[in-house]
């Protein structure tokens, strides 16, 4: 039985919040992948991309999606990147559901807007990046979910409410 539910997507389809919410309602434990690459590095995310480049972020991602991917009764909300590498999706799929959350670009565009703790949207044409990077991995995105919701014009009680009433009907999920 799986115990964890793994979400992925893109940045600003609501991973974290919506996280946060199904974790409070099924009394699992919340986990952040970007929260623990911040504590193993020492330093943001941003440094760590500034300081040491998209590489070694990856493979700190790859470090904590492992440490992650291993215990029950958690949810996870992973970086948008986390396709990136499938040895990250192996693992988490051993015990998670992997829920994927879509959204728009223009919806993208603005849930982002104001947030600086975004390396890969500091560009001057933001939208133009968020489609470039939305094309190459919704392939990935769509080929490694069991579950996707959009959630362009759902709030994040509904999107949650939506994951658990699929979850209900899924056998090999225990809550
Ligand atoms: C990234 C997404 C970010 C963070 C890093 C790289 C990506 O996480 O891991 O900036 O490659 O899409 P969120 O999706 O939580 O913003």
């Amino acid at each position: 039985m799986k115990t964890n539910i793994a979400l992925i997507g893109f940045m600003g389809t609501g991973k974290t919040q919506v996280g946060r919410t199904l974790a409070r309602k099924l009394n699992k434990e919340f986990v952040e992948l970007d929260d623990l690459i911040v504590q193993r590095a020492g330093k943001s995310i941003n440094t760590v991309f500034e300081d040491d480049g998209e590489i070694a972020f990856r493979e700190l991602e790859i470090a904590v999606t492992k440490e992650a991917a291993g215990g029950k009764y958690r949810v996870i909300a992973c970086g948008g990147g986390i396709v990136l590498n499938k040895i990250n999706i192996d693992r988490l799929k051993q015990n998670s559901r992997v829920v994927y959350l879509k959204a728009a670009p223009q919806v993208i565009l603005k849930r982002v807007a104001g947030n600086e703790e975004r390396p890969l949207l500091k560009t001057p044409d933001r939208l133009r990046q968020i489609k470039e990077l939305l094309s190459y991995r919704k392939p990935f995105y769509e080929r490694v979910a069991d579950i996707t919701i959009n959630t362009s014009r759902l709030d994040v009680a509904a999107v949650s409410e939506q994951i658990i009433d699929r979850l209900k009907e899924d056998e090999c999920f225990s809550f």
